[in-house]
């Protein structure tokens, strides 16, 4: 079994250990329920931006994406509110012939699945939001509230067990956004990939990493340059001054790289 799981580019090195106690809650018997465990123990850890302690966006409500791929089917979800585990019912997604479900239509399926109510919102994520919301009424203009924003933005696992790969992701969105916006992470290719050479998960600037492709980029490049090759030049080649961090794990194992510091840790066991 091999696994990486990170907590967000721009997260500090000083939360690794907690990335590693979310590794060793969540690893499993197979690379899903690996991915899907951690990712879970991620987003129950109120320091990362996904599940409870996600990111409010400027009108005061939490919406968070999450998604998983794994032996070719995918499960996604997409600006879901008021639920504790945005990865779990990625996974319940999977389990359909459909590959993302949003909004309101995730919310009801994630109801009828008996996903419980949870307000995601911490004590420090709202006084993060009202120093924001000081700063809008002075700039009122959204690029500009956005500069020097920092911090982790996703959460994200991929694992390798007996051939199979496994990629999972999940945040409460970039920035301060506005209600409706949806990032990389549920998109195929963007935010996540998995296949027969490897899987990857991205974290950053979601606008960005759609635009680039980045995890099927990174994905695709594996088989011909190597997994950390892969992982270094996704990054080199991203969009100028954008942050962006990359996992992946291929057949002889893990890899990472970013554009400035991300907590994350590994396990690797032949
Ligand atoms: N990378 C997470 C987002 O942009 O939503």
């Amino acid at each position: 079994m091999y696994i990486i799981a990170h907590g967000g580019v721009g997260s500090s090195r000083e939360l690794d250990d907690r990335v590693k106690a979310a590794v060793e809650k969540g690893v499993s018997d197979n690379a899903f329920r690996t991915v899907v465990g951690v990712v879970s123990a991620l987003e129950d850890d109120p320091v990362f931006n996904a599940g409870t302690g996600s990111r409010i966006r400027l009108d005061g409500k939490i919406q968070m994406d999450a998604a998983i791929m794994y032996k070719g089917d995918i499960g996604a979800v997409a600006a879901i509110e008021s639920v504790k585990n945005p990865i779990q019912v990625a996974a319940k997604v999977y389990e359909t012939p459909y590959v993302l479900l949003v909004s309101r239509g995730a919310l009801e399926y994630a109801r009828n699945m008996g996903f419980d109510a949870h307000d995601p919102s911490t004590e420090a994520r709202r006084e993060e939001l009202s120093r924001m919301h000081e700063k809008l009424h002075e700039h009122r203009v959204l690029h500009d509230i956005y500069k020097g924003v920092d911090g982790g933005d996703t959460v994200g696992c991929v694992a390798c067990h007996n051939g199979e790969y496994a990629a999972a992701v999940s945040t409460g969105g970039t920035s301060f956004s506005i209600r409706g916006r949806v990032g990389d992470s549920p998109l195929v290719g963007c935010g996540f990939y998995a296949g027969e050479h490897g899987a990857v998960v991205t974290t950053g600037k979601g606008e960005d990493i759609i635009k680039r492709l980045s995890a099927y980029r990174c994905y695709s490049l594996i088989p011909e340059v190597g997994l950390q090759e892969a992982c270094d030049k996704v990054v080199k080649d991203h969009i100028e001054g954008s942050s962006i961090g990359v996992i992946a794990v291929g057949k002889d194992g893990v890899a990472s790289a970013s554009s400035k510091q991300m907590s994350q840790a590994s396990f690797c066991m032949d």
